[in-house]
């Protein structure tokens, strides 16, 4: 089962310079909460401007360079044949960004982590492939500058 977990403002946006346009102690604790012991999928650019390490949570990193071995993470060259590989397993991967993993990964996932960021931030990338229509909504949580939900892919039949 393929999932995706993320967090964008008004516009849909969803970085800035190759970081995160915010800093939200609440957010990064829903994050947590949600990916903790479980596999995370994320692109090179996020993996390598990550603020810290992630502990506790498997991490596969996708990457076209086949040089590239980061200690202590799964690397893979073709995100797709991962996708397709892991798509009906019973265990869960959750995609983690950043612009362009999302961007691929979307029309596999059946399941989202999603922070609504309140306010607009100035940005420089996009999850432009989500449509809110797509969904439902299942769970949902208010913090003061953001709304987690949690979504299920409609059926599509
Ligand atoms: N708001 C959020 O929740 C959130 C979460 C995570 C990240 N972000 C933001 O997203 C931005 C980064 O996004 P990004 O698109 O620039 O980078 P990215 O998705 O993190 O990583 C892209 C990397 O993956 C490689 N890649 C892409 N598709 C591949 C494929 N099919 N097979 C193998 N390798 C592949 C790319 O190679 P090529 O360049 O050669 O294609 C590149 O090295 C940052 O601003 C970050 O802060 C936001």
């Amino acid at each position: 089962m393929i999932s995706f977990s993320i967090a964008f403002d008004p516009n849909k946006g969803i970085g800035y310079k190759n970081v995160m346009p915010w800093h939200i102690k609440e957010e990064f604790k829903v994050f947590r909460r949600n990916t903790m012991f479980k596999n995370i999928v994320m692109g090179q650019t996020t993996y390598d401007n990550l603020p810290g390490p992630l502990k506790d949570r498997y991490i596969t990193v996708v990457s076209i360079d086949p040089d590239y071995h980061p200690e202590g993470v799964e690397v893979t060259n073709d995100l797709i044949a991962f996708l397709e590989e892991h798509e009906n397993d019973e265990t869960e991967y959750i995609i983690c960004g950043g612009a362009s993993i999302y961007r691929q990964a979307y029309p596999y996932c059946s399941k989202g982590y999603v922070s609504f960021i309140k306010k607009e931030y100035e940005v420089d990338t996009y999850f432009d492939v989500f449509d809110i229509d797509d969904w439902d909504v299942v769970q949902e949580e208010d913090y003061p500058e953001f709304t987690f939900r949690e979504l299920i892919r409609k059926n599509e039949e």
